[in-house]
């Protein structure tokens, strides 16, 4: 296990350059499933979710290569559609290969990614999407079994704006004899770049970032090269570690349209946020308003930060409501903050959050990727000494995290114990 251990109580200051977005590279390298060649993803974080997606390719025969944050993927090795039992329950994003396996090969293999600590994590709106195509599925022993003989175009409504469940349907239609209509589809910034990389493949497909995207078949699609977005979750948590610290950080490699929600919100709490074309400066200014926060599928406010948000409203002067809607079990990072002095109480999907609390250090154990985020930020503020358990988590999103707030003035370290 990992400890990541933190002397709080220094404001960051400096600058720190975004990595390439996680949300954005996992879809993008499935979608290299879709044809046979050679295609060059820039850019590309390396994470742990990241080295998982490459495992999966390499396991169903494809050959990846790094260089710097250059992924060159080799897609023409590729002869399975079947993905191993233990990949797919390490990282649920590994259902991704399921549209481009069927795409490429007509027919795919997984097992169901099994929940994880923020949700059960269904498939049932990629599979109903699926089915429109014409897959038949077959579940047994926890696996399902993928078939198409033929793909065909279809008008396809998801009940909610799955991001999983556009982009698989996106991958699977881009081959299928016909025209696809996804009406609510997912609109977050990753979709559009997976729409991009698509498109440099040779798909004809536009909408991405509207509820409606449609998708015309074709008969050939080619490798590409693509550069990936910026990580616009990780770009936020930026921004909140300058805000909980009262520092100022200059967050560099930024689409601020990205960041509008989260930018919305510092700005309601009292926050000096300058907006510049790629780059966005924070400033505490150790006035904290408190704000009621409402996570919505994008443009609203991203769950992905709503722990690190609630983290920050610890600070604020007066009562906040920070409400989930996206995933029904995403608020184990509360217990945790409390440890460090937080006074908040969860109501059904709300987290009441009353400051400002003085917070001070102690043991914490991060619960998953983003709840270990808001305790890192939380150490970062707290008086004394925070240790942070199960740090490993952070690593499945966030490239050197730790090194990017040594950078800022952050006195943070971690232990490995194998
Ligand atoms: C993506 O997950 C992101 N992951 C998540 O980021 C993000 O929190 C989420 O979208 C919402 O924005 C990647 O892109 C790899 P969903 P995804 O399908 O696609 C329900 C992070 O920290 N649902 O949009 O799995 C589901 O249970 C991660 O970077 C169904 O009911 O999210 C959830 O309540 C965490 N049936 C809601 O929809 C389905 O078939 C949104 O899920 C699919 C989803």
């Amino acid at each position: 296990m990992d400890r990541v251990f933190i002397a709080g109580g220094c404001p960051l200051r400096g600058r720190v350059r975004v990595s390439g977005s996680k949300n954005a590279t996992l879809p993008i390298m499935a979608a290299c499933l879709l044809t046979s060649g050679v295609s060059t993803l820039r850019e590309v974080p390396r994470i742990k979710d990241v080295l998982v997606m490459q495992d999966v390719l390499e396991v169903l025969g494809a050959r990846l290569e790094w260089r710097e944050n250059d992924l060159v993927v080799d897609t023409s090795p590729v002869g399975s559609s079947t993905v191993p039992e233990d990949l797919m329950r390490s990282m649920r994003a590994s259902n991704l290969v399921l549209g481009a396996l069927l795409g490429r090969f007509g027919q795919a293999t997984i097992s169901y990614p099994g929940g994880c600590n923020i949700g059960s994590r269904p498939m049932d709106l990629h599979m109903k999407g699926c089915r429109a195509l014409g897959v038949r599925f077959f579940e047994r022993f926890g696996l399902i079994k993928a078939h198409a003989p033929v793909l065909s175009g279809a008008e396809i409504h998801l009940d909610q704006p799955s991001v999983g469940a556009t982009e698989n349907i996106m991958m699977a239609a881009v081959s299928a004899k016909g025209t696809t209509v996804i009406r609510n589809a997912a609109k977050e910034p990753e979709i559009v770049d997976l729409q991009n990389f698509l498109a440099k493949m040779g798909a004809r497909i536009q909408g991405a970032g509207t509820d409606t995207v449609r998708i015309e078949g074709v008969t050939a699609l080619y490798p590409a090269d693509h550069a990936v977005i910026p990580d616009r979750i990780e770009s936020g948590t930026h921004m909140l570690a300058a805000a909980i610290t009262g520092g100022d950080v200059l967050v560099e490699n930024v689409i601020p349209e990205h960041a509008a929600a989260l930018i919305a919100k510092l700005r309601e709490a009292g926050l000096v946020i300058e907006v510049a074309d790629s780059s966005v400066r924070v400033a505490g200014n150790g006035r904290l308003a408190p704000v009621s926060i409402k996570t919505l599928p994008y443009p609203g406010f991203p769950t992905d930060l709503q722990p690190q948000m609630t983290a920050l409203l610890c600070r604020a002067q007066g009562t906040s409501v920070i409400t989930e809607t996206v995933f029904e079990n995403r608020m184990k990072h509360v217990g945790e903050l409390r440890r460090l002095g937080a006074h908040i109480k969860v109501e059904g999907q709300s987290a009441i959050v009353r400051g400002p609390a003085q917070l001070s250090g102690a043991i914490v154990e991060a619960s998953d990727l983003r709840a270990g985020a808001a305790l890192v930020l939380a150490g970062l503020a707290s008086e004394n000494g925070t240790v942070v358990e199960n740090a490993e988590h952070l690593d499945r999103g966030y490239e050197r995290l730790e090194e990017k707030y040594r950078q800022l003035g952050a006195r943070i370290s971690r232990s490995i114990e194998r």
